[in-house]
């Protein structure tokens, strides 16, 4: 049996100007997905028991194309198809592959990206398939575009493979930062990458003279945050944060459950300052907690005083890896 495992991620700064060649920047963080491979002979089977937040799973005979579970459960029902296209994609057989995932779902906090890159090394390693690090990702990025038939960055599928920071603008950069000790606010709200994605475009396809001086604010921000992390400058970090968030906000990507928990993170939790993380239209948001001794459960508790769920992640995590 072989064991392999891939972190999730939040953007830090720049999402959505990342799609049209502008600079973001992204962190992994320690929430990850597990991925297991082991011989199965005569059988193509997928098994996605739990994805977080009590999410019932899913399980499949992809060679059959028989549905193995009795009950439904949507998301992890995607979760199999990122991995089926893994399959397809490498003619793989007489397999079984359990995927187990600490990362909410459709949440911005890159599930899917992982979900593909953990499978995939995984399926590398049992099988030989003798795919380097760098083929990894790219065909990672090509089967997750695949899936979600969308556009997009190979931000996500960067950050679950080196893991670390990457600086993307077509191409992702592994950037040497320290780690920083950040919240996630959840507003159990699944948002659909694609659509967010295609709105923004179609905003700045027809008013590029409003959407590109946004872009472009957006990849100063991305540039300006490398110093402040790296010399732990947490104040002026959270400044940026806060900027950064209103610019997604005047692209129509906030949402009222967002906006409460960014809001109740400055305000009750004392927060340095936060934003919406990834596509937006649900999904995550990310606060940087006050320095101080109870910094972090003051923001944590915000997040749930605000009706979100509140996670305390470290970002700069290592990518994937062989496990077993
Ligand atoms: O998948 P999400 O929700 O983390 O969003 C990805 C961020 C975008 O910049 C909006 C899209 C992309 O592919 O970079």
């Amino acid at each position: 049996m072989t064991i392999a495992s891939a972190p999730g991620k939040v953007i830090l700064f720049g999402e959505h100007a990342v799609v049209s060649g502008v600079a973001a920047l992204g962190a992994a963080i320690d929430l990850r997905v597990v991925a297991k491979v082991e011989d199965a002979p005569g059988k193509l089977e997928i098994e996605v028991p739990n994805l977080n937040l009590n999410v019932k799973g899913f399980a499949l005979d992809a060679l059959k194309k028989e549905i193995l579970s009795t009950k439904i459960c949507e998301d992890a029902f995607q979760a199999t198809k990122y991995v089926s296209t893994v399959l397809q994609k490498f003619d793989v057989r007489n397999v079984k592959v359990v995927v187990e995932s600490e990362i909410p779902p459709s949440s911005g906090l890159g599930s899917s990206a992982s979900v593909v890159v953990a499978s995939l090394a995984s399926i590398n390693f049992h099988l030989g398939l003798g795919l380097s690090i760098d083929e990894l990702a790219k065909e990672a990025y090509k089967i997750e575009k695949e899936v979600q038939q969308g556009l997009g960055s190979p931000t996500d599928t960067a950050l679950a493979t080196y893991g670390g920071y990457q600086m993307v603008r077509e191409k992702a950069e592994s950037i040497e930062l320290p780690e920083l000790k950040l919240i996630v606010g959840y507003t159990g709200v699944p948002h659909n990458t694609r659509l967010e994605v295609e709105k923004v475009q179609n905003f700045r396809e027809s008013c590029p003279q409003i959407v590109d001086p946004i872009f472009q604010a957006m990849g100063e921000i991305s540039r300006s945050s490398l110093n402040c992390i790296r010399e732990q400058k947490l104040n002026k970090l959270g400044e940026l944060m806060n900027a950064n968030h209103g610019l997604l906000e005047a692209l129509g990507v906030g949402t009222k459950e967002l906006s409460e928990l960014v809001y109740a993170s400055r305000g009750a939790g004392n927060a340095r300052g936060a934003k919406l993380t990834g596509a937006g239209g649900g999904g995550c948001m990310v606060a940087i907690p006050s320095p101080e001794y109870d910094g972090v459960i003051k923001a944590m508790t915000s997040i749930v005083q605000a009706g979100g769920k509140a996670f305390l992640v470290t970002t700069g995590c290592e990518g994937v890896k062989i496990e077993h």
